[in-house]
């Protein structure tokens, strides 16, 4: 089958330069949802209809698989359609969706598929509580669709109909295209209604029939921030329930957002407040303590992720502990057992099994071996105000401190370093390491002292 997805709308109410399918859900473009579902239907063609930030549009959603028409007015839902004829398979029928509603699920329209065949046309349709707003869907006595009428156009008796278009269609393509041509705009919107297109079939003797989705919340569009609050937050109560369904403990499922994919292992704990971006994977037994921020990591089995802690980036070994307020960066790898505590940041490093940084501490561009221990205070002096160099430390090196680290430097295994070192010179196996200074203590100074008024 095609798929046109209609996203030309400017989205005037949410009041914002950035077209209405980019603004983003779950950390996504609308649109990109939306293209995401279709691509699971493997669709002969993917057509998207652009207009409005049409530039915007292509750059932030395309792909080889996606072809893009231009609607240059928005002259209604049916023009848009249209638009895209030229770029679609004909002895196939076209699915249309459209890019502000992204919730859809593939599930519900392989149900509004399986219902067309390739010979009727097929609407999505919904009985909601209020449709204020909404097309109507209008029955005759035998319950046979007759039309689909705007609420602008509707008499009263047609507004007391609750059951609504959401919009999403299936038809019959070489037709398809007759009945799109024959469309008039004298309506209340002066707009090519694709709605009647159904009258178009009807009188085509082209049999119309409708599907349901398992969900009300499937068929909403975006057309205001508040819209698009609501649908985030039924987007991620979707997500934390499928979390818990997988055996996952959420402290409270209400408060925690998932802005890619989370893969989590067996018995896994996530406290209240975190949020996951990119591609996070948490093996077995990971712990994650409240108010926390993971991007693209992997953490495996039996770590503890202490709260506020802030990951963008990096990989930890098995029963590893991180935080409470600690922060990875990208090309952070930490070994097995490693612990790395309280307001120490690593990027673009690598520590070994079972080392530690406890305290406020930078480690950049490093390696370290295993079962170092890195005082308190111990910063690595990567960075020359031009290059980036490597400091390069052996096993079971002892860190006092108060260390620097003036890289590049290499400090062999075994090596003591005394508190308040700065090493800017390579150290061999085994030395203790310290610079020279003088404790001076003065017996006849005075603290100045606050004078009195
Ligand atoms: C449309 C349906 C209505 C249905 C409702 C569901 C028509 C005439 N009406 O109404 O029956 O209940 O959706 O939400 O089809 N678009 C374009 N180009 C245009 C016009 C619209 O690309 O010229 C796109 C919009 O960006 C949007 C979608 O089509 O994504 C729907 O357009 P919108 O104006 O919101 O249609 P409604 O009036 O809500
Ligand atoms: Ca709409």
């Amino acid at each position: 089958m095609n798929i046109v997805i209609l996203a030309a709308g400017m989205g005037k109410r949410m009041r914002s330069a950035l077209p209405k399918v980019l603004h983003p859900l779950a950390g996504r473009p609308l649109l990109a949802h939306v293209i995401d579902t279709a691509r699971t239907l493997s669709p002969t063609r993917l057509v998207v209809v652009v207009g409005h930030g049409a530039e915007k549009v292509r750059e932030a959603v395309g792909a080889p698989d996606v072809q893009f028409a231009v609607q240059e007015q928005q002259l209604g839902t049916g023009h848009a359609v249209q638009q895209a004829l030229p770029l679609l398979v004909s002895s196939v029928p076209t699915l249309v969706l459209y890019g502000d509603v992204p919730l859809t699920r593939a599930s519900t329209l392989k149900r509004l598929l399986d219902a067309a065949g390739t010979e009727r046309y097929g609407v999505l349709t919904v009985a909601v509580d209020d449709p204020t707003g909404y097309g109507r869907i209008v029955r005759d006595a035998g319950g046979a669709v007759r039309k689909i009428v705007e609420q602008k156009d509707a008499s009263e008796a047609e507004r007391r109909i609750t059951e609504i278009n959401t919009g999403i269609v299936v038809s019959p393509t070489r037709t398809l295209e007759q009945w799109l041509a024959s469309l008039k705009n004298d309506n209340a919107q002066g707009e090519f209604y694709l709605t009647d297109v159904v009258e178009r079939a009807i009188e085509a003797g082209v049999e119309v029939v409708t599907a349901q989705p398992d969900a009300e919340w499937e068929t909403l569009g975006v057309n205001s921030k508040v819209q698009l609050a609501e649908l985030e937050r039924i987007h991620q109560r979707n997500v934390a329930y499928a979390l818990l369904d997988a055996g996952v403990t959420l402290a409270d499922p209400a408060r925690i957002d998932v802005r890619g994919t989370l893969e989590c292992g067996a018995d896994v704990t996530i406290d209240v407040n975190c949020v996951f971006e990119g591609r996070v994977t948490l093996g077995d037994n990971v712990s994650i303590g409240p108010n926390c921020v993971i991007r693209d990591a992997s953490i495996g089995a039996g770590t503890r992720v202490d709260a506020y802690t802030h990951i963008e980036g990096g990989t930890a070994g098995a029963n590893v502990v991180l935080g409470p307020y600690a922060r990875l960066r990208p090309g952070a790898v930490l070994g097995d057992e490693a612990h790395v505590g309280n307001f120490v940041e690593v990027k673009n490093a690598v520590m070994g099994r079972g080392s530690k940084a406890n305290h406020l501490t930078y480690i950049g561009d490093s390696d370290i071996g295993a079962r170092v221990n890195v005082g308190a205070g111990t910063i690595t002096c990567n960075y020359d105000g031009a290059n980036k160099h490597r400091t390069v430390i052996g096993d079971d090196v002892f860190i006092g401190s108060d260390t620097q680290l003036v890289a590049p430097v290499r400090v062999g295994r075994g090596v003591t370093i005394a508190a308040g070192t700065t090493v800017w010179k390579d150290v061999g196996e085994g030395e203790l390491v310290l610079n020279e200074k003088r404790q001076v203590s003065k017996t006849d100074y005075i603290r100045p002292t606050k004078k009195k008024v």
